[in-house]
């Protein structure tokens, strides 16, 4: 493994120990997991062109746990963090970014409309928000997401997005667009949580699910958070039977694109 990501690997559980500070177990396992995404943040940030010093724009940021790699990775580079809030629990993405000593712009925005001039950005990233924004926006969110990342590109720039969507969505997204895909990759969480983690982690993801849901329909009840709760029940119950370990995500997929034009 090269020197840097034993490196960050220090910094990561530097980070995870003030993220988690005060929290029980299994809390602190489940939370503990947005630093780093077991493994598969630095991991992208190892497999994409380098940043040198261009202005970078990360979208959907949240916590800006992401951001905080890319520092690690790619100090040089002018980095900026868009959400569309840092209220609640994204009020936690400035301090986070101080403790792991990185420097970035935080503004507050929707993708759906980056508040960015054209050609501003050499390059652009996203970990795990498109889905977010689809589940809170709808599907056509995410083509008016690629083209506002098409549009504040400059010519011949950058477009990292990491998610769980399969490669055809990917594909079918970028179809009509002028990006040409240079790299597709995948990478599963280095994670194995007992069944104490894994009921935790499933609660608090059906959770998440309502609020995000909500966004876009406030009428989804309790009702429709409940089969969401069954299904991730479901797939826990069949990692258990099937390996004797939970892993919550994954893999990620990674498509790196360059602009053409
Ligand atoms: C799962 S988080 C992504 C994790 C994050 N990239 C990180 O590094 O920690 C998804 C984020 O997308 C944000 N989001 C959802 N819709 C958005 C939109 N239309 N524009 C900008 N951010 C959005 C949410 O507020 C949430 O913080």
């Amino acid at each position: 493994m090269p020197l840097e990501n034993l490196g960050i690997r220090k910094l990561e559980e530097e980070l995870r120990a003030w993220f988690t500070e005060g929290m029980a177990e299994p809390r602190s396992v489940v939370d503990g997991l947005d630093i780093g995404w077991g493994g598969v943040q630095r991991w992208a940030t190892s497999a994409m062109p380098d940043l040198g010093r261009g202005l970078h724009l990360d979208f959907a940021c949240g916590y800006a746990t992401f951001l905080a790699q890319l520092g690690w990775r790619f100090p040089q580079a002018g980095l900026v963090g868009l959400n569309i809030d840092f209220s609640g629990v994204h009020a936690a993405a400035k301090p986070l970014l101080r403790r792991a000593r990185v420097r970035a712009r935080l503004v507050r925005g929707d993708a759906r409309r980056i508040p960015f001039p054209d050609g501003a950005f050499e390059s652009v990233s996203c970990f795990l928000g498109m889905q977010d924004i689809e589940l809170a926006f709808g599907e056509q969110a995410l083509f008016e997401v690629l083209g506002e990342c098409v549009r504040v590109l400059r010519s011949s720039g950058i477009l990292c997005l990491l998610d769980e969507i399969a490669f055809e969505c990917f594909d079918a997204l970028l179809a009509s667009s002028p990006l040409e895909v240079e790299t597709r990759a995948e990478r599963a969480l280095d994670v194995r949580w007992d069944r104490e983690a894994a009921e935790c982690a499933v609660e608090l993801y059906a959770q998440g699910w309502l609020q995000q849901r909500r966004l876009r329909d406030p009428s989804v009840d309790g009702k429709m958070a409940s089969a969401y709760l069954a299904k991730l029940r479901k797939d826990l119950e069949k990692q258990f039977a099937d390996r004797g370990y939970y892993v919550p995500f994954g893999p990620v997929r990674m498509v790196v694109c360059r602009k053409l034009r």
